[in-house]
Formats: structure tokens, C-alpha cells, sequence
């Protein structure tokens, strides 16, 4: 015989079967954002770069290597041809991460603290799972933390050299360490003019690259980088700063008659890298479009600015 539930029974009834469907719902989603059977996540529910062992990371890494490559491949013909580097700044983003990059085929990694980068380039996991790994330092460099930044294992490249007196120091630094290669080294070039920035004023390039091809032995000239301005208006023009780095190149290779293929030109950030290839770069330095935001809590009044200023006009390119 059939006993219909009283009215307490039903609403218990009824209470259990809304939490199943919430459980549920909340198991889909846990499996979503895995990228399990019902495949990647909902637009909403991306994160970019996120925690080590979520598909975040991979995912933005794969989109900005084919942002890269697309942006190579519209490069005018007179332009020099090769792939551009793409470094993935790591500055406040833990050693997992790092790693989980590098998994996902990443090699070039750029830090902006000598400590922090000293730290990183030296923790044991990375040392074990990353023996490919090229660091590239970003940041200013002050000349008492030379000698620490030639420490740092697998350092591939300082992109900030900005005066001929730091050139003489890490040069001589670096002859001491007794390694058999030479330092690469990028000359920073302050195109801007802002104060916050840091780098040579544009007049004294050629002849600080000078300076280094002939008196600095233990270093080897690569490229000339800069940050540019921020927040430039694209439908007012090409990047004034990025075309006075190309300039300053074309410059260089004809007076120090060097080929232009053998300078490099280190341009391009999160929020305009795009731009920076299709008008020349080779090396772009991009950080929170991989990792994802970085924490404040570590970095000082000026970095925050200029992060901040950065964000402002990555919402205009994305
Ligand atoms: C010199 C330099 N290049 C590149 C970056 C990466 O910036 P973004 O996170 O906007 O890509 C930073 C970040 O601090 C930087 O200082």
C-alpha cells in the first residue's frame, strides 16, 4: 500500500535531493576547470596563469607563443626575420611555477631583483628539473649587487646595463668568475625620458656600446633594450619609443659597422608586445599575462606605479 510522505517528510525529501544537485554541480565544475571529461573551462571561468598544477598557466603560455608568432609573421620584410624570444617575467611568482612554464617548453625566464633571482636561480628544484633554463636580469642594477648577479646559475643575459662605469664592473666581475663565455649584455635605453625609468640617455648609446666592444673583453654587446612609454595610443601611431630604439640601432650598425642582425632589440611587455614585434622587437619581457597578477605586498612604491600604469594600457591592446 502505497503511504503519500507527510508535509515533514516531503520537505526533507526535497532539501536532500537540492543538496545532491548542488554536489553535483559543484563536482562538474571541479572537473571543468581540471580540464577533464567535459573538456576546458567556460570563458569565465579561465584564470591565467594560475596554480601550480592547473591547466591556467600551459593555456596562457600557449596563447601568448601564438600571440607572438602572429605578430612575428606580420613584421614588415625589411626587418630582420628572426623568432622573437619570448622571456616570462617570474618577479614575485613562486619556484612552481617557474617550473610548471618550463614543463610546458617555457625557457627564458627574466627577474628584476638580484636577490630574488639569485634565490630562484639557485632553489634546488629548479636547478633539478630546469637544466635548460636561461635566466635573463631585467631590473636596474646597482653596482654593490654585481657581484652577487655573477653568481647566479644559469644567468644568460643582463638586458640593463646603463652606464659604462656598470659596464667596467660587470665586466671585471665577470672576468674574475673565470667563465669561459662571455656575458651577454643588453645596453637599457632610457627612450622615454621619464624619470621612473632607468637607462641611458639615447645620445650616449653609440658610445657606450662602443666602450664595451673595446674595452670590455669579458662581455659580449647583444641588443639594446627598453620599457617605453606607457599606455601609448596606437591609432595616434607607431610607439614613439620603440622607433627611437630601432633607430638608435640603425644608427649604431652604421657607425660601429655592425650588421643589423647581429643587434638585438629588447621591447615589448604584457600590454603592448604585439606592437613591439610588428615594428621590430626580438626579445619581449612579458610577466602578468603568464602568471597572472603579482603580488604587491612585495614590491616598492615605484614598481607598483608602474605596474599600474602598465595595466592601464594593456586594457587598451587586449
Ligand atoms: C623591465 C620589465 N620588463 C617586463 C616586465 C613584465 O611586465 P608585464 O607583467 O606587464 O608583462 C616587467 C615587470 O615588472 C619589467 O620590470
Amino acid at each position: 500500500m502505497y503511504l503519500f510522505p507527510d508535509r515533514l517528510t516531503r520537505f526533507f525529501i526535497r532539501a536532500r535531493c537540492q543538496s545532491w544537485s548542488r554536489a553535483k554541480t559543484r563536482r562538474r565544475m571541479v572537473e571543468r576547470r581540471r580540464g577533464g571529461k567535459e573538456g576546458p573551462p567556460p570563458r569565465g571561468m579561465r584564470r591565467i596563469g594560475g596554480m601550480a598544477g592547473e591547466p591556467g598557466l600551459g593555456l596562457a603560455l600557449r596563447a601568448v607563443t601564438e600571440r607572438v608568432q602572429q605578430a612575428a609573421a606580420r613584421r614588415p620584410q625589411d626587418l630582420p626575420a628572426v623568432q622573437p624570444r619570448l622571456v616570462a617575467v617570474s618577479k614575485t611568482k613562486p619556484a612552481d611555477m617557474v617550473i610548471e612554464a618550463y614543463i610546458h617548453g617555457q625557457r627564458s625566464f627574466g627577474e628584476n631583483y638580484v636577490q630574488e633571482l639569485l634565490e630562484k636561480a639557485s632553489n634546488a628544484k629548479i636547478l633539478s628539473s630546469c637544466p635548460e633554463i636561461k635566466w635573463h636580469f631585467i631590473g636596474h642594477l646597482q653596482k654593490h649587487n654585481v657581484n652577487k648577479l655573477i653568481t647566479v646559475p644559469n644567468l644568460f643575459m643582463l638586458e640593463t646595463v646603463d652606464s659604462v662605469k656598470l659596464a667596467d664592473r660587470v665586466n671585471s666581475s665577470w672576468q674574475k668568475k673565470g667563465s669561459p663565455e662571455r656575458l651577454k649584455v643588453m645596453v637599457q635605453v632610457n627612450t622615454s625620458g621619464e624619470e621612473s625609468k632607468h637607462g641611458l640617455l639615447p645620445a650616449d648609446t653609440v658610445a657606450t656600446v662602443e666602450h664595451i666592444n673595446t674595452k670590455c673583453p669579458s662581455l659580449e654587446f647583444v641588443g639594446l633594450m627598453t620599457i617605453g612609454s606607457f599606455g601609448h595610443d596606437l591609432s595616434q601611431g607607431p610607439n614613439p619609443d620603440f622607433q627611437m630604439l630601432v633607430s638608435l640601432r640603425k644608427e649604431l650598425c652604421e657607425k660601429l659597422n655592425m650588421s643589423t642582425d647581429s643587434v638585438e632589440l629588447s621591447m615589448g611587455m604584457s600590454m603592448d608586445f604585439q606592437h613591439a614585434i610588428e615594428v621590430g622587437s626580438t626579445n619581449v619581457r612579458i610577466g602578468s599575462t603568464i602568471f597572472g597578477e603579482r603580488d604587491y605586498a612585495k614590491k616598492s612604491a615605484v614598481d607598483k606605479a608602474m605596474d599600474m600604469k602598465a595595466k592601464e594600457g594593456m586594457a587598451q591592446e587586449l
